[in-house]
């Protein structure tokens, strides 16, 4: 991005007419999805904005390829570049299977700080789903990326540090536990749960959203999970003020309709919202939710919709953010050709969003809708639709370009 110091690049007012944007390509299927994504990408900012506008892309390093050019799965420069440009994107990377290596992806997230995990889910037909009605669905999950039992500190059963901890709770607090238990920590704090719940609510008031759901499970773990909940009532109100109404207050003074212009807040309990989500989607629109609620429900809400394959995802905090495919690296697929480039493709468009080009995020998702309209496409989904016929990858994403560039 122009700005050598973006400071909140969501606002995107900054942002260049010839922005520099780090790129990791990503392991496994990495190298058939990247390039049919870029494809994509240029084809849509080329419609959307003539030569006014376009992408110098530059790859950086992780991953099983950075560390065969580097020696370093996650090298400095990589952090740095994403830190000095604002945004990146990237494929899917491999967790290298080792004792204390922990995921490329949790790194990234913690060390830039990138505290929401944005996962927006609506349908695409004829993508089969497992559901009657699956074009109701259309909300935007909000996950805490940063703290919950996410934060890493766990001890394991017979280990000294549960020893010591053991004698601490019996004699400290007077609570007793199992000598052969394994223990987990799981911290909640009204600073990070509120950033979250603001950003949901931005989110909502930019893209006219109705409601933001807190998702917890206050009604057993009270201090954490009920934190949740309490500090994102306090954090729409002490930050929005009257824009936000409760459900209470929807129904009291208005008859269930929402007047123009403000959200409502509501909150669900964790296990009920997996139910409501199947039974009543269109109740749903912004979920805001801790790190372990939100990790299940927004793969839950893919599968809903059709899978993975086709769901993008966002990671963002206050000085940059990083846009990624949702799957896994499908070794059992890769440098075939054969892999669904649509999760990559649509995070491309969420990326465009974010940086104030929304007409390019726009094409993107109309051409993605239009060519799977079309019924060709990518092998996972070709034998699940009726009529379907199979492309490539590659082919794939030249259609997409095409249907973009038709359209100008
Ligand atoms: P996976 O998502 O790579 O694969 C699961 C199944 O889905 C496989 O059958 C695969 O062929 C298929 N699949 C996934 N993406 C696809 C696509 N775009 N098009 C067509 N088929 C697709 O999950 P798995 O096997 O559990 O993990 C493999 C590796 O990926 C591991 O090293 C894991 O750590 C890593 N991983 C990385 C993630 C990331 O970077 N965000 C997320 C999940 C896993």
């Amino acid at each position: 991005m122009a700005d050598p110091t973006p400071q909140d690049p969501i606002h995107a007012s900054r942002v260049s007419d010839r922005p520099t944007i780090p790129y990791i390509e990503g392991d496994g299927i990495g190298q058939d999805i990247w390039p049919a994504a870029k494809l994509v990408f240029d084809a849509a900012v080329k419609a959307a904005f003539g030569s006014k506008k376009k992408v110098a892309w530059l790859e950086v390093a992780a991953g099983e390829k950075g560390f065969a050019r580097t020696g370093e799965w996650l090298p400095d420069e990589t952090l740095n570049a994403i830190k000095t440009h604002g945004v990146a994107i990237k494929g899917p990377l491999t967790t290298p299977v080792g004792k204390g290596m922990r995921s490329l992806n949790v790194r990234i997230r913690q060390q830039l700080d990138l505290y929401a995990c944005i996962r927006p889910i609506r349908y695409y037909p004829p993508v089969p789903s497992p559901v009657s009605h699956p074009e109701r669905v259309d909300m935007v999950v909000f996950r805490e990326n940063t703290e919950d039992l996410y934060a890493g500190i766990e001890w394991d059963s017979g280990s000294w540090e549960v020893t010591k901890l053991l004698g601490l709770l019996k004699s400290e607090l007077n609570c007793d536990l199992p000598a052969s238990c394994s223990i987990g920590i799981k911290p909640m704090s009204p600073e990070k749960t509120k950033r979250l719940v603001i950003r949901a609510f931005e989110y909502a008031f930019e893209n006219n959203r109705k409601s933001v759901t807190l998702m917890h499970k206050g009604n057993i773990m009270k201090f954490t999970e009920g934190g949740f909940r309490k500090w994102g009532y306090e954090a729409a109100f002490e930050t929005f003020g009257d824009r936000v109404i409760t459900e209470e207050t929807l129904f009291e003074t208005h008859e269930g309709i929402l007047p123009d212009g403000l959200v409502v807040i509501k909150d669900r309990i964790a296990d009920m919202v997996f139910a409501e989500v199947l039974l009543r989607p269109e109740n749903f629109d912004i979920i805001a939710c801790p790190n372990l609620n939100g990790d299940y429900i927004s793969d839950a809400l893919a599968a809903q919709v059709g899978g993975l394959g086709i769901a993008p995802g966002a990671n963002i905090g206050d000085s940059c953010a990083v846009f990624e495919a949702t799957h896994g690296t499908a070794p059992d697929i890769a440098g075939k050709d054969l892999a669904n480039p649509c999760s990559l493709i649509l995070s491309g468009a969420m990326m465009f969003d974010h940086m104030g080009w929304q007409r390019a995020g726009n094409l993107i998702r109309d051409g993605v809708a239009k060519a799977l309209a079309q019924g060709r496409v990518t092998r996972d989904l070709a034998s699940r639709i009726k009529g379907g016929e199979e492309v490539t990858c590659s082919r794939f994403s030249r259609i997409i370009a095409e249907q973009i560039l038709s359209g100008q």
